[in-house]
């Protein structure tokens, strides 16, 4: 007889309809669907046309009225500000519905944009799910952006409003928002007509009169909004995501599918029920807040903590496990680099002794590879399950994993073990054939992808084929190359396109060296990824300067750094850079990105036949030896 895992997968894959139509009865609909999967309009499949329902509803009004008024929807821990305050799923409903109201008396209504540029604070959770109850489409953008990626997103999103706050707080240093704010929308070609401002009391920020309020003043006089019910194929949010180049891509998520597939992952993947404490410790500026800090927590009925701090340093490498025992978290999603943070201040996990951890049973790992290192290290010090699971913005939901509340399978190190429901998983050689099992290739999904995850790019329909479905008709692409083993596990080994993975956070080598190239000195340039103990990946660049340029190279250097740090943000992490007479190329002009990776990171590798001038390598090494990398990494 198959284990629960397999006769959830087979029937996800062969009857969709049947798998995703019952799940879907579990959720709260005004109108019920007339299809489960439409296919009238391929490859643009659409989940639930015809149904109706409020996505807030279902996060919160439904629970209100089943009898969850009481329990604790929201707990805001943190540690920078010393404030731990808790919101009942009535009180976190009030507030929804009231900030719902003060953007309605604003103008914002269904299909309008909303982009909330914030820390992690409740307000941010609150202005989330206040758009979702009015059928506005929010966009949040991280807060560790600079202020031209934040005016990139509010040009192609178009927001009538924006909500933001004063500032937020890296530990002990207070990161002013507003200035950043009112610079992308000096910088945008749109400007939205209002900003809403969160005033916190370690930095209030100045208003600009006749577009900003104050968001205490707002909410005040704010009356409660109902929930407008919307169709499930409306979109409920937009993320920007890194993409190939400077511009990123606006993933959209729409309502119906999204709160099906969410509300079912809670239990088929982490293994929580309702009144369960599950803690998400990302931000709500990437996908991981935004599908298990906010929503699918509170689809479940589970109490969803909202953590303002870091692993280490807030106050030290203790404080997970603080935040564990105190709030009596069942399961923690975090990204390897955290406990790789914690590792290595606390390497004998000393910190831990001091905690009760007996309701903790589940540590959940995504967003970039988990090293084997970190993976025995969380076994042997948590002694609970670690699940490695693999993921994308676009995906909104695990593609691959120990579905833990199906069936526990062995894990196996390096791989998020096997497809989640709904995934036709496989793995295409350049000849777009499956290749044998344990062969590397693309690792692509058969159409339909399941509900919950990306219907298209934001006004953006060409560019949703050509980045997913153009190369392997049928099927859509991850970018991600890895392999299948005899036995059905999943390895998942490099992007195959110019994406790094720093610290959890996805970034685009490509819209580095366009800024690069904008320096003035500098003719010719590359960005890529190298190894790092601590972020998993960190970008280094190479620059080649123009004839003539006689300035010094540290001054050039200090520059492109610091117009990375302006343009992308501090999030990019981008520290290293060193100057070199020449790129190594290929005869047709390829530069020999592998080549240099391996060199940096002092692996093994071969000279390659294609290479114009081997001398280069040379100095390459050289280069990258002075800046700690190759061979002083020894
Ligand atoms: N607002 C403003 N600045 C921010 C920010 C935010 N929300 N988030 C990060 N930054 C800044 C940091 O302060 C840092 O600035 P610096 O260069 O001046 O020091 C820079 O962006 C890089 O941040 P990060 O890569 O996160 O490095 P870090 O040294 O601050 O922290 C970790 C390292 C490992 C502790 C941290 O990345 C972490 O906790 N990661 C795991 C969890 C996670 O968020 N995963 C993401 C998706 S699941
Ligand atoms: P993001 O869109 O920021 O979530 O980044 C998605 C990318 O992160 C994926 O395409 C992978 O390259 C990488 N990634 C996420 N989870 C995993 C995992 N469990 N193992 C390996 N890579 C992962």
């Amino acid at each position: 007889m198959a284990n629960p895992y397999d006769a959830a997968y087979v029937q996800s894959i062969q009857d969709p309809n049947g798998f995703w139509g019952r799940i879907a009865e579990e959720c709260h609909w005004t109108r019920k669907w007339d299809a489960v999967l439409d296919d009238t309009r391929k490859p643009f499949y659409r989940w639930f046309t015809g149904g109706e329902l409020n996505t807030c509803y279902n996060a919160l009004d439904l629970h209100v009225e089943g009898g969850r008024g009481q329990q604790t929807a929201l707990i805001y821990d943190s540690p920078v500000t010393q404030t731990i305050r808790t919101f009942s799923y009535a009180e976190l409903r009030d507030a929804a519905a009231r900030c719902a109201g003060a953007l309605a008396a604003e103008g914002v209504a269904k299909g309008d944009r909303v982009v909330i540029y914030m820390p992690m604070i409740p307000e941010a959770v609150i202005a989330m799910l206040a758009c979702a109850r009015l059928g506005a489409v929010h966009s949040v953008v991280f807060g560790g952006f600079a202020a031209r990626e934040l005016a990139v997103r509010i040009n192609d999103a178009k927001p009538k409003l924006i909500v933001s706050a004063s500032c937020g707080i890296e530990v002990a240093r207070v990161i002013p928002y507003k200035p950043l704010l009112d610079d992308a929308i000096a910088m945008a070609d749109f400007k939205p007509q209002r900003c809403i401002v969160v005033q916190r009391p370690m930095q209030t920020a100045e208003m600009t009169p006749g577009r900003d309020l104050d968001w205490s003043e707002a909410m005040a006089k704010a009356r409660a909004h109902d929930c407008v019910p919307v169709a499930a194929t409306d979109p409920l949010y937009i993320l920007y995501t890194s993409g190939t180049t400077g511009i990123p891509k606006g993933v959209v998520r729409d309502n119906g599918g999204h709160v099906v597939a969410l509300k079912y992952t809670m239990k088929a993947i982490y293994n929580v029920d309702a009144g369960d404490v599950f803690w998400a410790a990302s931000d709500v500026g990437w996908v991981v807040g935004h599908s298990y800090i906010v929503y699918a927590p509170l689809f479940k009925g589970c109490t969803s903590i909202l953590y303002e701090g870091k692993p280490v340093g807030t106050p030290d490498a203790g404080a997970f496990w603080r935040v564990i025992s105190q709030h009596k978290v069942k399961s923690l999603f975090t990204a390897p680099t955290a406990f790789r943070a914690i590792k290595r201040e606390d390497p004998n996990a000393e910190k831990m002794k001091h905690y009760d951890l007996s309701g903790f049973k589940a540590l959940f790992l995504a967003g970039e590879r988990l090293d084997p290192d970190t993976l025995r290290w969380a076994q042997n010090s948590l002694k609970v399950p670690v699940i490695d699971h693999w993921w994308q913005t676009e995906t909104g939901w695990a593609i691959a994993a120990n579905c833990l509340g199906l069936h526990r399978f062995p894990v196996k190190e390096g791989s998020p073990t096997k497809p989640a429901p709904g995934w036709n998983l496989a793995v295409l050689g350049p000849d777009r054939q499956p290749v044998k099992p344990g062969e590397i290739g693309a690792l692509v999904s058969r159409l339909p992808l399941p509900p919950g995850t990306l219907p298209t790019l934001w006004n953006n329909d060409d560019g949703f084929i050509r980045s997913y479905l153009k190369d392997f008709p049928g099927y859509y692409q991850t970018a991600d190359a890895g392999f299948i083993d005899p036995e059905g596990y999943v390895y998942v080994m490099s992007r195959t396109d110019d994406i790094i993975n720093v610290a959890g956070h996805r970034l685009s080598t490509g819209a580095m060296e366009e800024i690069l190239a904008d320096h003035a000195d500098v003719a010719e340039c590359a960005v890529l990824g190298v190894e790092d103990a601590l972020k998993g990946q960190v970008p280094i660049g190479f620059i080649v300067l123009k004839a003539g340029v006689a300035r010094r190279h540290e001054d050039i250097v200090k520059e492109v750094v610091q117009m990375v740090r302006e343009r992308i943000g501090p999030v990019a992490s981008f520290k290293t850079a060193t100057v070199v007479k020449r790129l190594p190329k290929t005869r047709s002009g390829k530069i020999l990105r592998g080549t240099i990776q391996k060199i940096a990171d002092n692996k093994e590798w071969k000279m390659p036949a294609t290479i114009d001038d081997p001398a280069i390598l040379d100095e390459i090494t050289e280069a990258l030896t002075t800046v700690g990398y190759a061979a002083s990494r020894k």
